[in-house]
């Protein structure tokens, strides 16, 4: 699989594209302030706050799971069976208290913050994973 160049530019706030990169799914997520602030609240409601359980990038490991943490970059896989989680935008309903949106996987009801941290109490193992990646000037961001 090559490398996928994919411009970033035009990604509205909360709005999440997907590019295919190897055949799979990557998305790429532009996040609010508001979800970011978020994010520094949730470390007791995860499995693995820090990414310590997986080889990832050294940039996974942040909070943000990020270079940019204004970008989420990640493969759109579920860590359990490999279903494709939903993003929701807005909201988890009642089903996480406190967190305001993160993706939900239809198959077996794993959760994921908005930087891919898995939620304790679901069958998913691990974070999604942050596919290799860098930035060669701000509107554009080569995966692979
Ligand atoms: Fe996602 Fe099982 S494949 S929860």
């Amino acid at each position: 699989g090559a490398p996928v160049e994919v411009n970033i530019s035009k990604v509205e706030p909360g709005q999440l594209i997907r590019v295919e990169w190897r055949g799979k799914p990557v998305w790429v997520v532009r996040r609010t302030e508001a979800v970011l602030n978020n994010l520094k609240t949730l470390d007791s409601k995860l499995r693995d706050p820090a990414s310590e359980e997986m080889q990832q990038p050294e940039y996974a490991t942040n909070p943000a799971r990020s270079i940019k943490p204004e970008f989420f970059i990640a493969v759109g896989i579920c860590t359990h069976l490999g279903c494709s989680p939903t993003y929701l935008p807005d909201s988890f309903g009642e089903q996480v208290e406190g967190v305001t949106s993160g993706f939900f996987c239809p198959c077996h009801g794993s959760k994921f913050d908005m930087a891919g941290r898995v939620f304790q109490g679901v069958p998913a193992p691990l974070n999604l994973v942050i596919p290799p990646h860098k930035y060669v000037d701000d509107a554009n961001v080569i995966i692979g």
